[in-house]
Parts: C-alpha cells; structure tokens; sequence
C-alpha cells in the first residue's frame, strides 16, 4: 500500500543532505524529533536546528490540541528542518519515515502530557503515551536492527552506535514524596538554579534514578508503562535507547491549561486563580530552555541504556509560585505588587493529587557536567514578559475549543 504523509512541509529531499554538507564537511544526521509543535518539543527542535546546520531534524507531530506550528514560526524555513503530520500510532507512516529519511536517531517528546485530561480520559493517555511509543520502538528496531538481529560484531556494534532512540519521560513516574519539613530545609544541596533566599526542600528524600515506579495517575501510569518498553526494548533486543525523567518545565509556548501560563493570562484579565486544596504540593522547576539544553547533551553523550533525572533543585510550593507570578506580573502591568492576591480561589484538589515531587538531577551533573543556568525568579521573569509580550499568541490558542475544556474543568468547582 502507498503511504502518504497528510501533511509535509520539506525544503530538503528525502534521502538527500542539504548542499552545504554533501562533501562530507560536517557531520550530517536524520533526527527525527517527535511532538515537535508541543511547549517543550519546539524548544528541542528550534536549538537542534540553530546548532547543528547539518543536521536534518525531521519534525513528526499530530497537531493536537496541544501542537501548534505558530510556536516554530522563527525556524520553519531553514533548509535542514522538514515538518511532517502523523500519528505516532500509526506504525506503517512512522517506519516509512524513518525509511525515507533515513533517520539515525530519535528524540520522542509526543505525549497526551496534562494530568487533569488523564483523569477524564485515560483511553487517549494509554493509546498515545504507550501504543505511541510502542510504534516508535517497533520502527526503530525495524530499521537499525531487523538485518542483524543480534548485534554480536564489534563493526556492527560500533556501526550502530551513532543511532540513538531518545525517550523523554517525567518525575511523575516515581509517585510522590513525604512533605516531611512543610516549613522548609535550608540546603546544603544549593546550585545555580536555587536562589538564595527561596530555595527549600520540603523532605529528605529526592527521586533518583534507581527508585521504585509509583506512578498514581493514569498519565504517569501511562508514562512508566512507555519506560518500561523503552527498556524492554533496551534489554531484549539492544536497541540503543537511553531516558531521562525531568521536573515541571517552565517557559515561553507553554499551552494555557499548565498553571504559569493559564495564571499569568488569569491574572492580566482579572480572572479568578484555581488553586486546588490549599496549594501546598510542591512542584520542582526548571526553565524549559535549561532542559533543551540536557537533551541536546544526552542525545549526544549520554550512555546507551542509561537513564538521567533532570531537575534544577528548586522546590516550591504551588501558592507561593502564584504569588511570585502576581507579584511579577502586576509590577510589569504597572499595577501595585499583590493587587490581585484577591484573585486565588482555593478550589476542590485534584484526585489523588502527589504532594511533593524532587528530582536529584547529581548524576547529570557528575558525569556530564550539566546543570540549571536560570534562578528561578529570574525565569520567571524572563516568562512573565513572554507571555504578556505575545498576547496575540495567548489569544489565539485560547479561543474555540480552550474556552469549553477550561469551562469543564474549572465551572463547577
Ligand atoms: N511539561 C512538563 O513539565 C514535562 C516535564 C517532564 C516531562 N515531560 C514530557 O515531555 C514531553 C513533552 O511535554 P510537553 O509539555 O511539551 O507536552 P505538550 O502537550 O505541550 O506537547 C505534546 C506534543 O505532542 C503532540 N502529540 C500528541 N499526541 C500525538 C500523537 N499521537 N502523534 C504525534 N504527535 C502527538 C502534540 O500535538 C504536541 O505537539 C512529554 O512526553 C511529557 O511527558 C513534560
């Protein structure tokens, strides 16, 4: 059967380099990067694109609600970044993309990614985040291995170690942790990430790689049960994979229905803050260009069947992020610091709601040399003016079918 794509978008060719590259001058690879059009997968791709000319960076993203090619507007005409639209889940579309381009390595962002939606709909998390990956694994295997299913020579094994299968998971994986000092630890533990003055741990224990799965909501169940293939494929067959697991990412095209921009575009139009409980769970957080950067290090010098947290030691407590983002967001409207504290509404928490998560992100640091380069506060800064400054963006993903999910979610509460 004849496979085409829905949708391309392709200034290079299928089975060609860009010019500049064919003489062999530079290093030329086939990324393919999935969920692309996503908060986080844009940030990967748009650094892949600007580092690494030579690179073509295959772009493969459904377009869901939460994909949006506006977030790629910048890079979308360089030569080496091609733009296709398909399903992970469909298998036959993924493995003749991987044939056509000839792709040696994987970066597998594509992912239903919001909690709240698991809870409604479990269905669509398990079919994506699971059967998703489970396609992207199949492909991989299809095209790197299924000629020499074992990879017993030393030629082969050294032939086969420029691929790399890529697949970014989340803290949530590991289940919650104790809040065992509510009023904060000062650290011994601080990096450049921490600011001084706010940066507390909220128990003794952190996650690290070694923990126990716990996953408690059907997203992360969903997200453990895709590591657990990515290993699988890993231990049985060989396929060059390696994980990472990070915090909550923060930063510029972030869709709305995540807390700092939904509350940032809130508080610009006096809208009332959701907070579920009393805004106690503590979240870590790192600046999503900090976590672009990690990829892009561990993509290329991580270890194959390895597994690396990523976490910028920086805990806080969801209310006292609401008010930082008040606070900001007031003094660049112009108005008084904390004028609209009046905004939180404390409404009914979430089910089964994890109440601390803390990535120790040591590892990373040991073995290659990665580590945070935002404060916190500065960050958010840095996102508050991103938001306010792109008010059309804002606008347009939050018109049609935004206003009826955030009616649902939020109207009876
Ligand atoms: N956002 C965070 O704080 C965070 C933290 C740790 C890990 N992660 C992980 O990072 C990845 C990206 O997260 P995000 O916040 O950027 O998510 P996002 O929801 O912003 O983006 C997901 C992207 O995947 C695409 N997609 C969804 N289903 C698809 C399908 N079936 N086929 C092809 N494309 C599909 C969407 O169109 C969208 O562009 C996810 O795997 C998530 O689990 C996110």
């Amino acid at each position: 059967m004849e496979i085409c794509y829905p949708y391309i978008v392709d200034h290079t060719e299928p089975g060609t380099i860009p010019y500049q590259f064919e003489y062999g001058l530079m290093k030329t690879r086939n990324i393919l990067v999935t969920g692309g059009a996503g908060f986080i997968g844009s940030h990967v791709v748009r650094l892949l694109v600007n580092k690494y000319p030579g690179y073509r960076i295959i772009n493969l993203d459904k377009l869901t609600y939460a994909g949006n090619l506006e977030n790629l507007r910048d890079i979308e005409d360089k030569p080496n970044y091609v733009f296709v639209k398909a399903d992970i889940c469909d298998f036959a579309t993924v493995l003749k993309i991987m044939q056509d381009y000839d792709v040696d390595g994987v970066i597998h962002l594509a992912a239903e990614s919001h909690v709240d939606r698991s809870i409604v709909d479990p269905f669509t998390f398990a079919r994506t985040n699971v059967l998703g990956t489970l396609s992207l694994l199949q492909a991989a295997k299809a095209c790197w291995l299924d000629n020499h299913s074992v990879i017993s020579s030393e030629v082969e094994k050294s032939s086969s170690s420029y691929r790399r299968f890529y697949h970014i998971s989340t803290d949530e994986v590991y289940g919650a942790l104790e809040m065992t000092h509510p009023e904060g630890i000062k650290p011994p533990f601080t990096t450049k990430a921490s600011s001084g003055e706010h940066h507390l741990a909220y128990g003794e224990e952190f996650f690290t790689e070694d923990m126990k799965y716990q996953p408690h909501s059907p997203y992360s169940a969903a997200k453990a049960s895709s590591d657990h293939f990515v290993r699988a494929f890993h231990d049985t067959y060989g396929l060059p994979t390696v994980i990472t697991n990070c915090s909550n990412n923060y930063g510029p095209y972030q869709f709305p229905e995540k807390l700092i921009p939904l509350f940032i575009n809130n508080i610009r139009n006096r809208k009332p803050l959701p907070v579920y409980g009393k805004g106690e769970n503590v979240r870590d957080w790192l600046y999503v260009e900090d976590h672009a950067r990690a990829i892009d290090l561990i993509f290329h010098e991580g270890k194959d069947g390895e597994t690396y947290n990523i976490g910028g030691f920086n805990e806080w407590k969801n209310i006292d992020v609401i008010k930082a983002l008040i606070r900001i967001t007031d003094r660049l409207l112009g108005r008084r610091e904390g004028e609209d504290d009046n905004l939180i509404t404390f409404v009914t928490d979430r089910a089964g709601h994890d109440l601390r998560y803390a990535i120790d992100s040591r590892k990373l640091q040991r073995e290659l040399g990665w580590e945070p380069s935002l404060q916190f506060e500065e960050g958010l800064e840095k996102t508050v003016r991103w938001y306010l400054d792109n008010e059309p963006w804002m606008r347009r993903v939050t018109s049609g079918e935004y206003e009826k999910y955030y009616e649902k979610m939020y109207g009876n509460r």
